[in-house]
């Protein structure tokens, strides 16, 4: 929230017009180092506005993520 990656990935980073979704378990750490360097469209964050500390706590906070039920546990669902 505080440093603004839900305004293009969404409240819980489920995605949105503007980003891409990155959870439940959708980055890896090495990955989330993307914000650093950018190669596309995201604007880059640098160690001055978002330091590594925080960078772990945004992966803490992605692997905190509940997990979806597996499909075959939903009836509906289920083949
Ligand atoms: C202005 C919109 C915007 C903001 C704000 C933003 N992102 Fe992104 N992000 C994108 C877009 C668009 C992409 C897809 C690749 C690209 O265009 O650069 C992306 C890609 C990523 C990826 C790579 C995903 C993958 O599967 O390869 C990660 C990781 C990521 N963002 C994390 C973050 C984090 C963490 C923040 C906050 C510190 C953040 N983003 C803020 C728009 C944004």
């Amino acid at each position: 929230m505080k440093n603004g990656c839900f305004q293009c990935h969404g409240a819980e980073a489920q995605g949105g017009a503007a980003g891409p979704r990155l959870g439940p378990a959708g980055v890896s750490f090495a990955r989330l180092s993307y914000v650093r360097k950018p190669t596309a469209e995201m604007p880059p964050y640098t160690t001055k506005v978002l330091s590594d500390r925080d960078l772990a706590d945004i992966y803490a906070f992605l692997e905190s993520l509940p997990k979806p039920a597996p499909v075959s546990s939903i009836p509906l669902l289920a083949p």
